[in-house]
């Protein structure tokens, strides 16, 4: 009996353990078998199907939407994460609270602001762009949002619009040399760039309503180039639709943009955003190329229904139309596909890096951008860099000189960890070498505070000054008198009407009577410096008066550092404008033709492909500064353009080589740049166009030859009539200088 009782006892152990170990080994199958979408292993379409086949329709309908301010839902049931947007193109945007525009108040999102986009596109170098992606996107990974809104790319039409300091200038070629490493920069981080403003939002004035006519050259010649640019080579993962219309439909939803032109043609495969409260209608969005909605009842300023989600045009509306069947489940797929193919790029990608914040490692960057964004406009007598020798008292004069430029300016205003003043870097870079006294010189007619920002709970207010003009004016006056050296500075800033969001300028001049003013100092004191803060060109009528003048930008958190450095000399400047400074409204096209702003409905590009010195070379007209122009503390000399070939056939390429050599007693940096030329064309091109250029660093004496190799591609007009580039048998010039209007060298080659 005993033998039996055990022998049954062995029979339930061995059981037991068989069937413990079938568990293990289904528990570790099934520990084995993680779902597909899951799966980093898994091709990232396969786990995209995946994850559509486990949603339901609420779930993907919820995506399609924000959630709040700036996130939209993710599927906590399945472990996907919610999508964070942030803006913007300079820096990380402060929190806001999940309802409001208002900051949440956190005391750890003071970001490193980086310099506006215009002085990024001053650089010429697309290497300050990758170090300027690369920093940015470490920034917005830190702050674990997997959307950065930005960078903008929409092209300088006219020197009003209040967002061109947004964006990379009026050549398209430049603008998308400049775009793509700065993608590529932000996406190695695993943040998607969100290209904006797509497309045709080139000035503020009528942005909710205005619908843009423009010709199809102008549209692909000009105004898509730098879209397409961040699309094929930099394979941005989302885009924003604008708020204006093109072709009576909203960008935000339209057919011809999104789903001809970006999709279609451009094989597209990322996420489209709409700007915040740029959505109108439920059947367009559905069907005309849009993925997800937010910002909806907003001007993407203001207002805003609050907690009205659910009423979102993507969201009841769309979901009760699935029901009934009357939108198929397809169309919501379409959409839930692009955002699951974000979601797995970005946050649901395990590999990415973690980012880094606030770090001296990224303002340095800044101020490296800045340092070779500055443009030395003018420097008769090389008064500049400042002599030590002669110059032991400098008056720095004008309200730019301690303004606080990060903040303001619409949706790309930043909470800076610190910014720091043209002043404060003056101050800084002088020393002991000089004594450095101020003057308010001028007060901007808002004492407003600025966007409510607070630092360390303080709201940043202006610098209040409430004195009278003319004695504000007779202290600057007096200063100048008492001085070796005066550096003006002055230009725009962030406020309404300015360099800002939501409005365009209303004229070409300065702003607070600073004209007046430079000439009055000019007569004082003969030793004058006018440096000029802005994102876009002003009249200068005293430039025959001013021996010395800076175009910098909003240069962000090292702004007074970089400018300090190059009026000091420890830098040199090597920037080139990135935009053409005309002398009067009337010489830029827009104006000509009389086109802008239109009214709130309408607006005609009358000027097509003829944008910047495409205008100015076409009309003969002599800009005050030239699109390219930019001089430095050293001289360059340009030898002689030679090519190898003086007939291209079909698709071959040919060279040109031109030695280019620093004649100077410094080392500094010149931007060659090649323009191409088609001697004589079937339909209307410009005088040139630029199609290449190269930013060489040469010491003293040192030469270098910088080469182009043109293609085909550099000899294409887009034939509106054909819908096609076409490269037209003929003769063609290269025009090689160190700006657009300073030809160095001509070659002359043909296609055959
Ligand atoms: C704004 C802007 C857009 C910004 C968005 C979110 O209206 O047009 O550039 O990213 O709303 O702030």
């Amino acid at each position: 009996m005993k033998k039996l009782t055990y022998l049954i006892m062995l029979m339930l152990g061995l059981l037991a353990v068989t069937f413990s170990c079938r568990q293990k080994v289904s528990v570790d199958s099934d520990e084995q078998k993680i779902p597909v979408y899951l799966d980093e292993s898994k091709p990232i379409e396969q786990r995209v199907e995946d994850a559509l086949s486990r949603m339901t329709l609420e779930e993907k309908v919820k995506m399609c939407h924000a959630q709040s301010k700036f996130s939209s839902a993710g599927v906590p049931r399945l472990g996907i994460p919610d999508n964070w947007m942030t803006d913007g193109p300079h820096g990380i945007r402060p929190e806001v609270l999940w309802d409001e525009w208002d900051q949440a108040g956190w005391t750890n999102d003071s970001c490193i602001a980086f310099p506006a986009l215009t002085c990024l596109a001053a650089t010429w170098n697309p290497d300050m762009a990758a170090l300027y992606g690369k920093s940015i996107g470490e920034e917005a990974r830190y702050r674990n949002k997997n959307v950065l809104l930005g960078p903008g790319v929409n092209i300088y039409r006219t020197p009003l619009n209040g967002r061109n300091f947004e964006y990379l200038g009026e050549d398209p070629y430049l603008a998308s040399r400049m775009v793509v490493p700065y993608i590529r920069g932000v996406q190695q981080n695993g943040v998607a760039t969100c290209v904006k403003h797509f497309a045709l939002n080139n000035q503020e004035k009528f942005r909710h309503t205005v619908n843009v006519e423009v010709d199809d050259r102008a549209l692909y010649e000009i105004y898509l180039p730098a879209f397409k640019a961040a699309v094929q080579e930099g394979k941005t993962w989302a885009i924003m639709g604008s708020y204006n219309r093109y072709k009576e439909q909203w960008c935000c939803h339209n057919q011809y943009l999104l789903n001809d032109i970006l999709r279609k043609e451009w094989n597209f495969d990322g996420v489209v955003v709409s700007d915040w409260g740029g959505v109108n209608n439920t059947e367009q969005a559905i069907y005309n190329g849009l993925d997800m909605e937010f910002g909806s009842w907003t001007d993407g300023l203001n207002e805003g229904a609050s907690d009205a989600y659910n009423n979102y045009y993507l969201a009841a509306p769309f979901l009760n139309l699935l029901k009934s069947g009357k939108v198929k489940e397809e169309e919501l797929d379409k959409k839930v596909r692009n955002i699951l193919r974000l979601v797995f790029r970005t946050n649901m990608n395990t590999k990415r890096p973690w980012g880094s914040f606030g770090t001296e490692e990224h303002a340095l960057a800044g101020r490296k951008i800045a340092q070779e964004g500055i443009v030395l406009l003018q420097n008769r007598n090389d008064l500049l860099p400042i002599d030590f020798t002669k110059i032991k008292k400098i008056a720095v004069i004008g309200e730019n000189a301690v303004k606080v430029m990060t903040v303001g300016g619409g949706s790309s205003s930043l909470k800076a960890k610190y910014e720091i003043s043209p002043l404060e870097g003056i101050k800084k870079y002088v020393g002991n070498k000089a004594e450095v006294v101020y003057a308010r010189g001028y007060v901007n007619d808002k004492l407003r505070k600025k966007d409510n920002i607070k630092q360390d709970g303080v709201e940043i207010n202006d610098v209040i000054d409430t004195r009278p003009t003319r004695e504000i004016t007779a202290e600057a006056v007096k200063a100048a008198q008492n001085a070796d050296m005066v550096i003006f500075i002055g230009g725009l800033n962030k406020y309404d009407f300015q360099d800002c969001e939501g409005n365009d300028r209303k004229e070409l001049g300065l702003p607070y009577g600073q004209d007046q003013l430079i000439g009055e100092l000019a007569k004082t004191n003969k030793n004058m410096v006018v440096v000029l803060i802005s994102g876009n060109a002003t009249a200068m009528p005293w430039v025959n008066d001013v021996p010395a003048i800076v175009q910098t930008w909003y240069n962000g958190t090292e702004a007074g550092n970089a400018l300090a450095s190059v009026l000091t000399g420890e830098v040199n400047p090597s920037g080139k404008l990135p935009f053409t400074f005309p002398v009067k409204l009337e010489d830029n096209g827009a104006f000509a033709l009389g086109e802008y702003p239109g009214n709130s409905l309408n607006v005609k590009y009358n000027e097509g492909i003829f944008v910047g010195y495409r205008w100015t070379d076409k009309q003969k007209i002599k800009p005050l500064f030239a699109f390219g122009h930019g001089l430095s503390y050293t001289t360059f000399t340009y030898g002689k353009a030679s090519i190898d070939k003086k007939q291209m056939v079909g698709n071959e390429t040919l060279t040109i080589t031109i030695p280019v050599k620093n004649t100077g007693i410094r080392e500094g940096a010149e931007v060659v740049q090649l323009y191409l030329s088609d001697v004589e064309s079937s339909l209307p091109r410009p005088v040139k166009e630029l199609k290449g250029f190269e930013k060489i660093f040469l010491k003293p004496g040192e030469e270098k030859n910088v080469t182009f190799t043109i293609n085909t591609d550099m000899l294409k007009y887009f034939d509106d009539k054909q819908h096609q580039w076409v490269a037209e048998p003929g003769d063609f010039k290269a025009l090689i200088g160190s700006s657009s209007d300073d030809i160095r060298s001509t070659t002359d080659f043909s296609l055959r």
